[in-house]
């Protein structure tokens, strides 16, 4: 089977920078042999995490969604903007509301999900540092928090409201190159932990 990479932006809004970044990265995906499912965090709708909301009626369904998705691929990409330095709420949240999932009969528990899940992280800004500062972040708590295998491998992509044609592809050849690396280094720790997971089974 091909390597299933998961990609979410961390932006709503509809010309969303971020989410242009991620399709093209997806597009870079398929010309490199992947398989690529975009993840909405519109259509999952999820409140701002409430610890009285779980107390009451528990994680939301759309968590479970989420971690669904994250189980049924072999890495995931984050694409996401930086808000003050951070990455946005948006991608904390669902985040969030993910690791406070806990076992039952149908469902493992979030964190068992994302533990040594391959991840590699893209980000973009109009400014020149391209929300490098939101990566940072990310990449801790992906890492600590979660367990999941952040690749070295990164792209910023700044001045990015320049930097796409209208076609949405990127103008500039060394950032194509850039996003075919990350892709091409989280596909690589994917398919060595899969097959090292197959070589443990025979
Ligand atoms: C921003 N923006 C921004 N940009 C940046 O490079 N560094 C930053 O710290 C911030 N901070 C920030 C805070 C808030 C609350 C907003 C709304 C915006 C600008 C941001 O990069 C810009 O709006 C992008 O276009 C947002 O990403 P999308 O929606 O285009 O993907």
């Amino acid at each position: 089977d091909d390597i299933h990479i998961l990609i979410i932006p961390g932006s709503l809004r509809s010309d969303s920078l971020n989410a242009t970044l991620a399709a093209f990265a997806s597009r870079q995906a398929h010309v490199l042999g992947l398989k690529t499912t975009l993840m909405d965090l519109r259509r999952l709708r999820l409140p701002i995490y409430d610890g009285d909301l779980e107390a009451s009626t528990g994680v939301p369904k759309e968590a479970l969604q989420l971690q669904q998705a994250i189980a049924g691929c072999d890495a995931v990409l984050v694409v996401t903007p930086e808000y003050n330095g951070f990455p946005t709420p948006l991608v904390i949240n669902a985040f969030d509301w993910l690791s406070r999932i806990t076992a039952t009969e149908s469902q493992a528990p979030g964190l068992s999900t994302t533990a040594n899940k391959p991840v590699a992280l893209m980000s973009a800004s109009p400014g020149p540092g391209g929300a490098l500062r939101s990566m940072n972040f990310l990449r801790q708590y992906l890492q600590m928090a979660f367990q999941m295998i952040v690749v070295p491998q990164q792209f910023a992509l700044g001045r990015a409201h320049e930097a796409f044609d209208e076609a949405g592809e990127l103008k500039d050849a060394r950032s194509v190159q850039s996003v075919k690396t990350v892709l091409t280094a989280v596909a690589a720790l994917a398919g060595a932990l899969r097959a090292a997971r197959q070589a443990e089974q025979h």
